[in-house]
């Protein structure tokens, strides 16, 4: 497995492996590699023949009085992961080299970053966007993998692509959650016990939406209530927003009558949990 810093390098590395016929799978990251990182890994294993994956805690994606600062690393543990998925080269960026002095391009999306998180971190997905098309253009994949835990970030990643032409296949992993239903995710770190078991909350609160809706509820409102309701019964709980929208907009949907997300973001302790749920897909 090859270590890369330099943009570079990373390009060339990629243009010899194109030039050689070779298919490259890409999976971003930021680090600190849980089993859902695995698992994005492990995907495109099987995907393309050079598996790519870059760790870059991307600061332009932070907002000011978030956790860019705090936001944990471990790059023993990082290597070994993707030692053992498989993975080809780690594209390490320097913070200076990806954004230098005098840097002032951004990829900014008006519709789809308008609702859900986008609402309560403004400048999160234009960082994210802005950086996912650098990415691109350092490792130059056939295909990249996100984890649809991050629901409103692979439809921005994938409207994107579609927008400015990319040629490049986006594919979507289903979220890998521990044994009691909890999204896996770097931030789960935070959480002291009590609020590691008011986290399970999150995932109890959309399988119950599942439940009514397959039971025949199509009642938007009824089930983001009944949702709000578990969550609130958790100590030390605070929600963001608990939403249902179209899967492809993201607008805000009253009666479901066609495949929605319904996604929510809840604050316990130093930590935002996201998590969601495609109902009629
Ligand atoms: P990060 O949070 O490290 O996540 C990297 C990728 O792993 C994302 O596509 C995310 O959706 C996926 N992922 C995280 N937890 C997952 C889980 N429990 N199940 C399935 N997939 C999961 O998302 C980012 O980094 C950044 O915004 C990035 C895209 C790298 C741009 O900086």
């Amino acid at each position: 497995m090859q270590v890369i810093r330099s943009i570079k390098e990373m390009q060339a590395f990629s243009e010899s492996a194109r030039q050689q016929g070779k298919t490259i799978v890409l999976v971003p990251t930021m680090g600190f590699l849980h089993e859902g990182h695995a698992t994005l890994m492990r995907e495109g294993r099987k995907k393309g023949d050079v598996l790519v994956i870059s760790i870059f805690v991307n600061p332009a994606q932070f907002g000011p009085g978030e956790d860019y600062e705090q936001y944990p690393r471990d790059w023993e543990s990082d290597v070994k992961i993707a030692e053992s998925a498989g993975v080809d080269c780690i594209f390490t960026p320097d913070a200076g080299e990806m954004y230098p002095d005098g840097f002032q391009t951004t990829v900014s999306l008006s519709q789809v970053t308008g609702n859900l998180c986008g609402i309560y971190r403004p400048t999160h997905f234009q960082g994210v966007a802005t950086v996912v098309a650098k990415l691109f253009n350092c490792t130059k994949p056939h295909r990249a993998l996100f984890g649809e835990k991050d629901f409103q970030q692979l439809v921005v990643i994938r409207r994107m692509v579609k927008d400015l032409n990319f040629d490049i296949q986006v594919s979507g992993v289903p979220t890998v959650r521990e044994p009691d239903g909890l999204a896996m995710s770097s931030r789960n770190l935070y959480l002291n016990t009590e609020q590691r078991a008011a986290a399970v909350s999150l995932s109890r609160a959309l399988l119950e939406a599942q439940k009514m809706f397959k039971a025949g509820e199509r009642n938007a409102g009824v089930l983001m209530e009944a949702a709000r309701k578990i969550i609130e019964g958790e100590h030390g709980t605070t929600i963001d927003y608990i939403k249902i929208c179209d899967v492809e907009t993201l607008e805000d949907i009253q009666r479901i009558a066609q495949p929605v997300v319904m996604a929510l973001a809840v604050r316990i302790g130093k930590a935002r949990l996201i998590d969601n749920i495609v109902l009629n897909g």
